[in-house]
């Protein structure tokens, strides 16, 4: 008989060198330069057909029990330590075939804000959509009809020359306000009405430091039984707390237009000087921001309404200077710059 063992034998633990069995696999380790080969190689040396696990299996003393653990924890160990070495790798040279490094700071982003001007719209808006009014649109082409005539201006009033105002031609012009928007909404709806329109207006000035000859406003109407003065002050007092705070003082002053009877204008003080008296606010101490009236008895006989059942008030105020007061802004002309630097202030 001879002492070889055959294959039916079981292998014994002896016939494991497991100091070589290690430094063989340490040395493949070493040499594998991928992840597929390392997987690989774990399935080789550690997989549950390996050698050492086969031996493992098999160990019957206590001694060889401990040794082949140790090198089998040793070899989990390196594995795991080789599989992060290569994945770092990996990834690194993904990162500088792709040109992108991660660790350069990221393009700040900017942050726009809205123009001045459509912020003052947008309070506009809501402040009188809380007061239950309706937004009303209008056409920035008109007719003399409209622009003039309905809201009862004398046939000889300055603003009805092309001096004064850009026609289209002899009966077509740019509307010089929006307060045709009184006209059209009398005409399309029955009383009571309570509508603002904001919009572009059009006149015939040189630009300077508080004109420019397209700007914005925003036309208040009011009609139903029973209305005063009281509830027009009432009202413009309420457009100077929600655009420019509770601080700023408001007053009244007597006016004329055509299409108000009485006509008002409404000051709010200098938000610059805080009233004391400044270039900005012409060392007054007060800046108009806009037109008002209770609605002439004409107004109303021109849209076929009866003056004696129906009364109203309406104002006008421009946006542009609205931003103005608001935000302090002492002249127009920024308002209307494609500056950034400008715009980025509000
Ligand atoms: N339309 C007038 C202006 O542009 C303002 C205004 C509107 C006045 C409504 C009274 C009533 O100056």
């Amino acid at each position: 008989m001879s002492s070889k063992p055959d294959r039916t034998e079981p292998i014994t633990v002896a016939a494991v060198d497991a100091a070589g069995l290690q430094d063989e696999a340490l040395a493949a380790l070493a040499g594998a330069s991928t992840l597929a080969e390392l997987t690989e190689l774990r399935t080789r040396y550690l997989g549950r057909r390996s050698e050492l696990k086969q031996a493992l299996r098999e160990v019957r003393d206590r001694e060889t029990g401990m040794t082949l653990n140790a090198v089998r924890e040793r070899l989990e160990q390196a594995f795991a330590e080789r599989e992060t070495q290569l994945e770092r790798e990996q990834l690194e040279e993904r990162l500088t075939a792709d040109g992108f490094d991660v660790t350069l700071p990221g393009e700040e982003l900017r942050i726009g804000t809205l123009h001045p001007t459509t912020q003052i719209r947008r309070i506009v808006e809501d402040a009188f959509l809380g007061l239950g009014y309706e937004i009303r649109d209008d056409r920035e082409v008109e007719t003399v009809e409209y622009n003039f005539d309905k809201l009862a201006f004398a046939p000889t009033h300055p603003t009805r020359s092309p001096r004064d105002t850009l026609f289209l031609d002899e009966n077509t012009l740019l509307r010089t306000e929006t307060s045709p928007s009184q006209i059209h909404q009398l005409e399309e709806h029955e009383p009571p009405v309570y509508m603002v329109s904001i919009g572009r207006v059009y006149r015939r000035d040189d630009i300077d430091a508080t004109h420019y000859p397209i700007f914005h406003q925003f036309e208040g109407l009011a009609v139903d039984r029973g209305i005063t003065l009281a509830d027009l002050k009432g009202t413009l007092l309420r457009v100077a707390r929600v655009l420019f705070g509770d601080d700023r003082r408001v007053r009244f002053r007597t006016h004329f237009f055509p299409f108000t009877e009485p006509s008002i204008e409404p000051d709010v003080s200098c938000g610059i000087c805080g009233g004391a008296g400044c270039r900005t606010c012409k060392f007054t101490g007060w800046t108009e921001f806009g037109g008002a009236g209770m609605v002439d008895p004409a107004v109303f006989e021109n849209v076929g309404l009866d003056p004696e059942k129906w009364t109203g008030f309406a104002f006008g105020c421009g946006l542009e200077r609205g931003a103005q007061l608001r935000f302090n802004i002492a002249e127009v002309r920024p308002l209307w710059s494609p500056d950034l630097r400008v715009l980025r202030q509000f």
